[in-house]
């Protein structure tokens, strides 16, 4: 399998030198997909929507196998549609099948390794547990597009043993965003139980839900870091 993937590797650069590596094509669609999902979660469909179109455009190689460009061009259409969304819920599910097309061809060519990583840990107020609310989001990103169930399930634990208290948002919490609060907190259990085939959706819906709350509260989060 691996000498495999390495042969297609070369058969796929050799030809062309000034082909971008796939491993440089690969880390620009992990940093595009991990822009989209920092914009959709601040409420920013225009950048969600630009990232979206990249990520639909990309070429990696015009020497490509079938098995390669099979499940690229799945991702490829899937991020195309997603590029003309008319509103954030409906990027934030398209975010997520782009995750589940990711997943896919990692599981036939060979995917990343997830590396350890610990959540930070619990504390009271609105900016640490929404420290913990990012890091349980990229890791469920990690765990649906690797595939890995440990790390999809690290990411919903997170989610729903820091509930996020309304009143940890101070003043701006009231009525309008209590429900999301106790939706996060829901969506993080039904998470957990998910089956892999579920995941994108229930992400998705994740993903629009932060959103929501930023919006409605006026709280815009600060860029989220691409780095790995
Ligand atoms: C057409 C198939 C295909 C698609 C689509 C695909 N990948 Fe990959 N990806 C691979 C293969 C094959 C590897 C392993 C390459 C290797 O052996 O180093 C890989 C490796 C990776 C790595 C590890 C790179 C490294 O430096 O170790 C990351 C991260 C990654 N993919 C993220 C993604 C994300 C995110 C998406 C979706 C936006 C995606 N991939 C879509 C085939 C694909
Ligand atoms: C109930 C409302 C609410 C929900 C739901 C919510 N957030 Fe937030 N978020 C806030 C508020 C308010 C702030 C601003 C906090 C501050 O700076 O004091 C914030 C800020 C952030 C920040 C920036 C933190 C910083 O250090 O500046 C990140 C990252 C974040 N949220 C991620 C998320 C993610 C991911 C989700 C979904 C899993 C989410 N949030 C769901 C209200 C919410």
């Amino acid at each position: 399998m691996r000498s495999l993937i390495l042969t297609v590797l070369v058969l796929s650069q050799a030809p062309e030198p000034q082909t971008p590596t796939v491993e440089k094509r690969m880390g620009d669609h992990f940093s595009k997909a991990t822009e989209m999902k920092a914009a959709i979660v601040s409420g920013k469909l225009a950048e969600a929507k630009a990232a979206a179109a990249w990520l639909g455009k990309t070429e990696w190689s015009p020497q490509m196998s079938e098995d390669w460009r099979v499940p690229l061009q799945k991702l490829r259409a899937i991020a195309t549609r997603t590029s003309i969304a008319p509103d954030l819920p409906t990027a934030a599910m398209g975010l997520g099948e782009i995750g589940a097309a990711c997943a896919e061809c990692h599981r036939a060519l060979g995917g990343p390794q997830v590396s350890d990583s610990r959540p930070p840990g619990p504390a009271s107020g609105a900016q640490p547990r929404m420290t913990r609310h990012g890091w349980a989001v990229e890791r469920m990103w990690l765990g649906l597009t690797t595939p890995s169930d440990p790390a999809w399930l690290a990411g919903t634990e997170a989610l729903a043993d820091a509930p996020l208290e309304p009143k940890a948002l101070g003043q701006k919490a009231d009525a309008e965003l209590k429900p999301l609060a106790n939706r996060i907190r829901a969506l993080g259990e039904r998470a957990h139980a998910a089956p892999p085939i579920e995941r994108a959706t229930i992400y998705g819906q994740l993903l629009s839900t932060c959103a929501s709350c930023h919006t409605q509260s006026g709280a815009a989060p600060r860029a989220q870091s691409s780095q790995r």
